[in-house]
């Protein structure tokens, strides 16, 4: 049997670049050599307000633009996560395993919580949530960008204690990080992580902002004092801005050092510019192919249910057996 991989996404704000780099890029790729399904997390946006009218449009336009960088679902099963209840029936009873203050320490935790007055105990219980996705399906490979990893760590401890506690049930889920654009910074302020929900026109690329819109948030972007190019000194924005090249372009180490020394920002920021336009046109054009046929999407998210629902269904059932729950006793055969 392949290694399965499981992944997800919300779909909140638009997506970006970041995103694309850190995550998306990689379940593209490995999509042909291992099983994978790859999930748009509504449970997970709803533990921060959404309006409910944009959360139901911003689903399919997700899995319009996940099929666009490449998703292909006759590999991968492209599923809404609120479409398959066991992810929700799991999750509660790995609530009951996880100790309250292994989720009071989740960093993401401690930040989005310090921004509200008042939080939800789905914000607490977050983590558990995104376990329940891995651990519904088994999944060996998850990949992500580096701001998940304390999630997995919590993912892969919940796993063990429900092991230990009820005898081995769930595969351990190693994190599968890209090499380069783990961590994509935001334009505006590079010390801080490129994320879907910072407001500011220049903080994100969205993978569909047009291409003057990419160049203009690329010309405006925090560099530092220096006037070229210095790997030895480069401050963060700098170092951002050489990483989204790589990860674009894909050139090793030498080569990226070697064309860039001793250029000026000026000019970096163009050849920049232009790699992140030429990398999303593709992107954009299947984006619009695939929103033009009316109903696609649709159809690929309901094939994608349809396709993991027996999987979720098989681990659900070896949970409650695993803990004592009631499961209907089989059919008596006559
Ligand atoms: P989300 O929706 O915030 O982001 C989706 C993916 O994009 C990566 N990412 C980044 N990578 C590099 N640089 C950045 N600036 C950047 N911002 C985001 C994230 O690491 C992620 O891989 N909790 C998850 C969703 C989730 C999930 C799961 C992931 C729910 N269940 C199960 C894996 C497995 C999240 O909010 O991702």
């Amino acid at each position: 049997m392949k290694t399965r991989v499981l992944s997800g996404i919300q779909p909140t704000g638009s997506p970006h670049i970041g995103n694309y780099l850190g995550a998306l890029k990689n379940w593209a790729k490995i999509q042909y050599d291992y099983d994978s399904i790859y999930c748009i997390v509504d449970l997970h946006a709803i533990t921060t307000y959404q309006d409910p009218k944009e959360l139901r449009g911003k689903i399919e336009e997700l899995a319009a633009v996940l099929l666009a960088i490449g998703i292909d679902p006759k590999h991968s099963a492209l599923v809404v996560q609120s479409s398959v209840p066991e992810h929700a029936e799991l999750a509660w009873m790995l609530t009951c395993v996880t100790p309250v203050g292994w989720l009071e320490r989740m960093t993401q935790y401690k930040a989005k919580s310090a921004a509200q007055e008042t939080i939800g105990d789905g914000l607490l219980q977050y983590p558990v949530l995104m376990a329940a996705d891995i651990l519904l399906y088994q999944a060996g490979i998850v990949p992500v960008g580096d701001d998940q990893t304390q999630h997995l760590e919590l993912a892969r401890d919940i796993a063990q204690r429900f092991n230990s506690l009820y005898g081995e049930t769930f595969v351990m889920p190693a994190t599968h990080l890209p090499s380069v654009g783990a961590r994509i910074m935001g334009l505006d302020d590079p010390e801080k992580k490129m994320s879907k929900s910072t407001a500011g026109a220049g903080h994100a690329i969205s993978l569909l902002d047009p291409p003057d819109a990419i160049r203009k948030k690329i010309m405006r972007s925090t560099t530092d004092s220096n006037p070229d190019v210095d790997f030895e000194n480069a401050g963060a924005g700098v170092r951002n801005l050489l990483t989204i090249f790589q990860a674009f372009i894909e050139w090793p180490d030498e080569q990226l050092r070697s064309h860039f020394t001793g250029m000026r920002y000026g000019d970096l920021k163009k050849q920049v510019a232009e790699a992140v336009v030429s990398a999303l046109a593709p992107i954009q054009e299947r984006y619009r192919q695939i929103t033009a046929e009316r109903g696609y999407v649709a159809a690929v998210l309901d094939e994608g249910a349809r396709r993991v629902s027996p999987l979720a269904k098989d681990t659900v059932n070896q949970v409650k057996q695993a803990m004592g729950l009631f499961t209907p006793p089989a059919p008596l055969s006559k």
